[in-house]
């Protein structure tokens, strides 16, 4: 019997369940990298935690503060890439597509859920990225109204996967329905 990561189905459902897990999870394997063009048009990348994963939807989401300058590009251009690398499974996935951003009283469900430790990260002031005298010249004022969610709607996936003998990698799309194609790793 074929390995989960010798079919294109098996692989592709391998990783539903991984961003699943990690969403549910929220553990170290659950970060991943968010990319997105910056405002004077070079790459951005930064460190993010999975929190919500609708393979029905083919969607990922995850938070972040409205203050923060991610928030500014993804409006001027909502094109994203989000990198995750699961080394337990020895699994990559780029997931590309366009990021819609949601805020206020829709996320409300969500605020009231969050730990308090969590909701500090929502509402910093000055805003993230801005230049401050001191490395502590800020305040934590936690505001439901700087909850931001980022659902990505993934337009493709492409999944790489490490072996002792041969890697594998495969692109899935959504205009194809995700049947995926195999490419040269
Ligand atoms: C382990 C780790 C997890 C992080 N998780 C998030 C996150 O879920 N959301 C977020 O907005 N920033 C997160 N950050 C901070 C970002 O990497 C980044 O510094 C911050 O969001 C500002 O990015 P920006 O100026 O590009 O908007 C995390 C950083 C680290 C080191």
């Amino acid at each position: 019997m074929a390995e989960w990561f010798e079919t294109r189905s098996g692989l592709w459902s391998a990783c539903w369940r991984q961003l699943v897990r990690d969403a549910v999870l929220l553990k170290p394997n659950a970060r991943s990298v968010l990319a997105t063009i910056g405002r004077s048009g070079a790459p951005e990348a930064r460190m993010v935690v999975l929190r919500g994963a609708d393979r029905r939807a083919g969607s990922v989401a995850v938070h972040t503060d409205t203050g923060s300058v991610k928030i500014t590009e993804l409006t001027a251009d909502p094109r994203a890439s989000l990198h995750i690398w699961n080394e337990s499974t020895q699994v990559q996935m780029r997931l590309r597509g366009t990021i819609q951003i949601s805020s206020g009283p829709e996320l409300a469900h969500l605020w009231h859920q969050m730990p308090d430790g969590s909701r500090a990260n929502y509402g910093v002031t000055p805003v993230p990225g801005s230049v401050i005298d001191a490395s502590d010249a800020y305040v934590r004022a936690p505001d439901p109204d700087r909850l931001a969610r980022l659902t990505l709607r993934i337009d493709e996936m492409d999944v790489v996967h490490l072996s002792d003998d041969y890697h594998r990698r495969a692109l899935y799309r959504r205009d194809d329905d995700w049947q995926g194609q195999w490419l040269a790793p």
